[in-house]
């Protein structure tokens, strides 16, 4: 299974900005074919990235994505509007959404399961926050969080791609040693195995302040199959060593 190297911009970057990063991206990933590599822009930013990034190895996808189709619904983006203009991913239920937005796990599957249902494949995060971890909560929290997912999506477990991002590690600089989420990842992956015949399909990134220095040991572990980056996405040679520590 090739590795899956995810930028999420958050609510970052503009139109030049924007342009600079991606023309940055493709110059540097000649011979680096060896992962799979996807941006997230902002959802105003998402039909200007797909139009950067024609012909080139890069898929682009959402933040977020809305359980409705279309309709009434001020401020979503559906699915279908995702895949109209060229999107492949969205990411879903991140932790940032979960806590700001009051995103539940249920809503979280629901998400997933709409955005499989046209055509986009959700990125899934998963994660619990500091004080569920010093509480030893950390595998019931997550077993918990995808269980859901697993209920709302049926028999398209093996369509997901899923992201372990313990909130502690977000934009901290703390990020989890290579064990501490190797162990995490473990246990996603078990879980997966009793939920679908082909688990070897699911590939299960890690995110939480991966950078150009920590991808190489995280990326080394047998359960990462790649990274979701926040910050270290945004910077052209940091990006791209990533890539590159995903390469092996
Ligand atoms: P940072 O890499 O900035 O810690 O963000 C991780 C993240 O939330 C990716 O979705």
């Amino acid at each position: 299974m090739k590795k899956l190297i995810a930028g999420n911009w958050k609510m970052n970057g503009d139109s030049a900005s924007n342009a600079e990063l991606l023309a940055g991206i493709v110059a540097g990933l000649p011979g680096l074919d060896a992962c799979d590599v996807l941006v997230c822009p902002p959802s105003v930013y998402v039909a200007s990235a797909v139009t950067a990034l024609a012909g080139q190895p890069v898929a682009v996808g959402g933040q977020d994505v809305s359980v409705q189709v279309k309709g009434a619904y001020t401020g979503e983006v559906s699915a279908v509007m995702l895949r109209d203009v060229g999107a492949t991913y969205a990411i879903v239920g991140h932790s940032e959404r979960r806590q700001y937005h009051g995103e539940t796990d249920a809503l979280v599957g629901e998400k997933a399961q709409a955005a499989l249902a046209h055509g986009i494949t959700p990125v899934v995060c998963i994660g619990e926050t500091l004080a569920q971890r010093e509480a030893g909560e950390t595998n019931a929290v997550v077993k918990r969080q995808l269980a859901a997912v697993i209920h709302a999506v049926g028999h398209c477990v093996s369509e997901l791609v899923l992201a372990y991002e313990p909130v502690w590690a977000i934009g901290t600089g703390q990020t989890a040693t290579p064990e501490q989420a190797q162990a995490v990842h473990a246990v996603i992956r078990a879980q997966i195995a009793a939920a679908t015949e082909h688990p070897e399909r699911v590939r299960i990134l890690y995110g939480g302040s991966m950078n150009a220095a920590n991808a190489t040991q995280l990326l080394a572990q047998p359960d990462i199959d790649g990274g979701l980056i926040g910050g270290a996405s945004l910077k052209v040679a940091d990006f791209l060593t990533i890539i590159r520590a995903a390469q092996g």
